[in-house]
């Protein structure tokens, strides 16, 4: 506590020291490598009314500042560490090293400092660093071990030192000698004419040898972490984050064999527990999926639209205590039919599209009764999206989204996910809905049809190995797309990571990422919590 208040003391009244008075050097007659020498802490860069742009060298003040600069370094550095707390979570990786004390340490404060009474044109400062505590006791003296006080009376004299000496770093021992890679051209032309035994000159337009394919070096863009911060395409957040739930009438937790880390919670102890600590790093979106006991499976799976089952009982209870969440909802008749199937089974194995509609509308239109933000069938029936769409319309749940399973394809990535909550088919399989894996096109033709009967946000699953669907939708919709990582693409990670064969954190990461450059918005994925402790910066085990 004291040392807290000791440091901060200590850095307002380093602000204080440099802020006041300063020494401006137009940049046309200040050296950068001149400049260079002083510490960090000296330095500022400046714009005027003109919007010229200088860098100045701070210097020691010779009156205590007044109170009104005083509260204002204050609330400069109140308001950067306000800005690093309300960033933690929704900030993307390269920010979120700043919530790590990595890239913010000593960067106290930003904004201007004009209350400054200044002569001449009015300075707005856009700078300030601050020191800490070590490169304040450097400050003192600058590296070439001069004074400041000398550094600043030969920098304003125009006594420049020499820059010191470029070191170029020795390469191994073995390493081969290349010839200069910047060569006059008919230099290159001979070389080009010899190394392919050519009679004329300039024969070939293009030369393995040529110094032209090595004037493109992408690998400059690459050179430190800051460069590669700033040059990064693609994001992920928390809030891209929607963690599946498996609920379960039991009171425990019961662990799913083929998903290490991921459980049937019982509603109410492990289900509020669970979303309470996806809450703390940021995931606020979460999606339900029950294992209902088999007394209440029937053929036409009605237990889907009991207004107290378990999904709308699940619903109002998170919706009472976490008034702020979004609530996703699974519409299909798989986990209410004894069929194990999304739809109704006629008595030759087909699965009724129409039929199967109507049910899917009062499903739906329950779970909006209870409080779900966003409905979605992932059923895959015929015409289902505009039907749900008319049926919630008719009950007033306007403002209720439809996510679509827009692209769903009949994949046995899913097996872990019929396992945790025994819903794989009695017989068959669902290829007479999902979609054929070896099928591109095909997902433009569900993609206009869901657009055409409102759907809100559209769907491709499973995630990683269909990420040329999710480019294929993201490109041919404005409408926000979602990928699922699903149950299979979870467990081979987990596996791997189990084994030892590859880094389940990075690898975990890193296909989250690819999914988003890939094109979703958000994903579904049962890592969503561990991944969103990763981008919160702590750990994550
Ligand atoms: C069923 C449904 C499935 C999944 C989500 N909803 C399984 C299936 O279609 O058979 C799979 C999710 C996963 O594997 O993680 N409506």
């Amino acid at each position: 506590m004291t040392n807290n208040r000791s440091s901060f003391l200590r850095a307002i009244n380093i602000l204080f020291f440099f802020t006041e008075e300063v020494v401006k050097y137009e940049t046309a007659t200040c050296a950068w490598p001149e400049l260079k020498q002083y510490p960090s802490t000296l330095r500022r860069i400046e714009t005027d009314d003109r919007g010229h742009t200088r860098l100045a060298l701070l210097r020691k003040a010779k009156t205590l500042p007044s109170p009104v600069c005083c509260c204002c370094c204050c609330c400069c550095i109140f308001f950067s560490n306000l800005q690093a707390m309300a960033s933690a979570v929704s900030f993307p990786p390269a920010n979120v090293q700043m919530l790590q004390g990595r890239s913010c340490h000593g960067h106290a404060a930003f904004g201007s400092c004009s209350a400054v009474p200044r002569t001449g044109p009015r300075v707005r400062s856009t700078a300030v660093r601050v020191s800490s505590e070590q490169e304040a006791a450097a400050a003192v003296r600058a590296p070439s071990g001069r004074s400041i006080e000398e550094c600043e009376a030969d920098a304003v004299a125009g006594r420049f030192p020499a820059p010191p000496p470029l070191v170029r770093p020795k390469a191994p021992e073995g390493t081969p000698r290349i010839r200069p890679l910047v060569s006059p051209q008919w230099i290159c032309n001979v070389v080009c004419a010899l190394h392919c035994n050519c009679t004329r000159l300039n024969l070939r337009p293009v030369c393995v040898m040529c110094v032209k394919d090595m004037e493109k070096r992408p690998r400059r863009n690459r050179k430190s972490p800051a460069l590669r911060a700033a040059f990064q395409e693609t994001t992920i957040s928390p809030a891209n984050l929607v963690l599946p739930l498996f609920i379960h009438e039991g009171e425990e937790d019961a662990p799913i064999g083929a998903m290490p880390g991921c459980f049937r919670l019982g509603w109410r102890h492990g289900l509020l527990d669970e979303v309470y600590k996806a809450r703390d790093v940021g995931v606020n979106g979460f999606v339900l999926f029950p294992k209902i006991p088999d007394a209440l499976k029937s053929q036409s799976g009605d237990e889907a639209y009991n207004d107290n089952g378990l999904v709308p009982r699940t619903i109002r209870l998170l919706k009472d205590k976490f008034p702020d969440i979004v609530v996703y909802t699974d519409v299909a008749l798989d986990p209410y039919s004894s069929d194990g199937h999304d739809g109704i089974v006629r008595e030759d194995g087909v699965i009724m599209n129409d039929e199967t509609v109507y049910q899917l509308c009062k499903q739906a239109v329950s779970q909006a009764r209870a409080g779900a933000d966003v409905v979605s069938p992932s059923d895959m029936m015929d015409g289902r999206v505009g039907a749900i769409r008319a049926a919630l319309d008719a009950e007033g749940f306007h403002d209720v989204s439809i996510m679509s399973y827009t692209a769903k394809y009949a994949s046995s990535f899913y097996g872990p996910f019929r396992e945790a909550l025994d819903s794989n088919p009695r017989f068959g399989d669902k290829k007479t809905y999902q979609m054929n894996p070896a099928n591109y096109r095909e997902a433009l033709l569900e993609t206009a049809a869901d657009e055409a009967e409102g759907a809100d946000i559209l769907l491709v699953k499973p995630g990683l190995p269909y990420l040329d669907i999710i480019r294929l939708l993201r490109d041919n919709s404005a409408l926000p797309i979602a990928a699922y990582q699903v149950s299979g693409e979870y467990s081979m990670i987990k596996a791997a990571g189990a084994l030892k064969m590859i880094d389940e954190e990075k690898v975990m990461m890193e296909s989250l990422m690819c999914l988003r450059r890939a094109g979703a918005d958000i994903i579904l994925t049962y890592f969503a919590r561990q991944a969103a402790t990763v981008l919160c910066g702590m750990r994550s085990k």
